[in-house]
């Protein structure tokens, strides 16, 4: 069969303009708020009940003295990153921004300067698109009314004394900081809300109706027409967010193929926290970007900068390997997608391939010293192949019948490729 006629799944529409992000496939993630004081979970206030008065000491001691966006936008350029997502407010409802609709914001405390502007002229400045987290609960707002997730859940006296709020006030508070949000940093390529909040026992939950996330996505799509909104206003828009696991195939809805996104840690949170020890290996970690490419996504990877404003040493080693590894295998990842249906894929390989240049990636995640065969439809394409990393030709055997073909790898595992690759140009 011709290779323009093999079957390359696409993704449905969107609204938004997603070429540039199925293209680019990895970004970072940044949850960084006063949760990076007590160091230890972006939810601390949830899971160990803290009342606003009792966290406000993070807020008079936060002075991330050593904050450099310019050495964090570096490290993520560095890496292979080619946009990034960063907390402009978490569930702690602490702003990076100026905003004139707060007084809980970066300004005010003892740091005293704005802290996205600069992020988002470092990040600009090195290339990468510019991404917004936003969250939809906020757990300091004197409207936001306490539900299942609220850290005041069980605290009776203060349910009954804050019965009265008015969340459609807070809603208000949520459309205009996110007007601030599209109107005030130029163009701006994700908004990235999280999350809506179910009902549970006595609290009503929170979601697309709250939140009036019709009428937000409409007056978004105003300020920024060409912007990605992703699911979690709960109406579907331009990316699906798979969380902390790797999808078996390419992420559908009703049986459709869709744009999508798998967003992970390093270890087991996302805004700092010292003592946790779950850090994944730079192996595993490339292994998900390659794995989330071979299935049409992409890989967005956290990191939780400290109380002094840095990306801490596990967090930094870990975005050096993988840009080593980028630097010479990033064919393989740019501008690729899922191999046509009918190529099948050996053992302890992973196929990306770019439809462009016509090109098949074999990422080999054990190294086979006695060789590689490849079966079935592709074998007919192989025009030449190679190693990746060092461009050394890879001889190849195909048999009488025409349906096999046997890579004759070296012994040794190729030098400077954590994760090797054959590169296949295909006719
Ligand atoms: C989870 C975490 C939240 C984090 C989000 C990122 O929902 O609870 O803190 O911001 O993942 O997707």
């Amino acid at each position: 069969m011709d290779l323009d006629k093999l079957t390359l799944v696409q993704p449905a529409p969107t609204p938004g303009d997603t070429s540039w992000f199925r293209h680019d496939r990895f970004g970072m993630f940044i949850h960084w708020g006063l949760y990076a004081l007590p160091a230890r979970h972006e939810w601390i206030r949830n899971r160990e009940m803290i009342s606003v008065e009792d966290y406000e000491k993070y807020f008079r001691h936060f002075n991330p003295d050593l904050y450099d966006p310019a050495v964090w936008a570096k490290a993520a350029a560095g890496a292979g990153m080619k946009y990034f997502v960063v907390t402009t407010k978490h569930h702690e409802g602490f702003c990076l921004w100026d905003s004139a609709l707060t007084d809980y914001k970066a300004t005010n405390t003892p740091y005293g300067k704005d802290i996205l502007h600069p992020m988002v002229d470092a990040f600009r400045s090195e290339g990468l698109k510019i991404g917004f987290y936003h969250s939809l609960l906020d757990w300091h707002h004197p409207e936001y009314s306490v539900d299942a997730c609220h850290p005041m859940r069980i605290n009776e006296e203060f349910i009954a004394a804050n019965a009265g709020r008015d969340t459609s006030k807070y809603v208000d508070y949520l459309h205009g900081q996110t007007e601030e949000l599209m109107t005030q940093f130029g163009k701006v390529d994700i908004l990235w809300y999280d999350f809506s909040v179910g009902a549970s026992g006595r609290f009503a939950g929170k979601g697309k109706e709250t939140w009036r996330s019709e009428e937000l996505i409409s007056k978004i799509r105003g300020w920024q027409p060409d912007i990605m909104i992703n699911d979690r206003l709960q109406i579907d828009q331009d990316v699906k967010t798979p969380e902390q696991r790797m999808p078996e195939k390419w992420v559908e809805v009703n049986g459709t193929p869709v744009v999508w996104e798998g967003c992970h840690t390093f270890s087991g949170s996302w805004g700092y926290y010292r003592d946790e020890e779950t850090w994944k290996s730079s192996e595993q970690l490339l292994i998900m970007l390659i794995d989330s490419v071979s299935k049409g996504g992409n890989l967005l990877l956290n990191v939780g900068p400290t109380g002094r404003g840095e990306f801490d040493e596990r967090a930094l080693d870990r975005l050096t390997a993988m840009g080593e590894w980028m630097k010479r295998h990033s064919r393989s990842i740019y501008g690729c997608t899922q191999a046509p249906l009918e190529f099948e894929c050996p053992d302890f390989c992973k196929y990306t391939y770019n439809p462009d240049t016509r090109t098949l990636y074999l990422h080999v995640l054990s190294w086979q010293f006695g060789g590689i065969t490849l079966k079935g439809e592709v074998v007919k394409h192989i025009d030449y192949a190679q190693i990746l990393s060092d461009a050394s030709e890879i001889p190849f055997q195909i048999n009488a019948e025409g349906n096999t073909a046997a890579l004759k790898l070296p012994i040794k595992k190729p030098c400077n490729a954590e994760i090797p690759v054959i590169e296949i140009f295909l006719k």
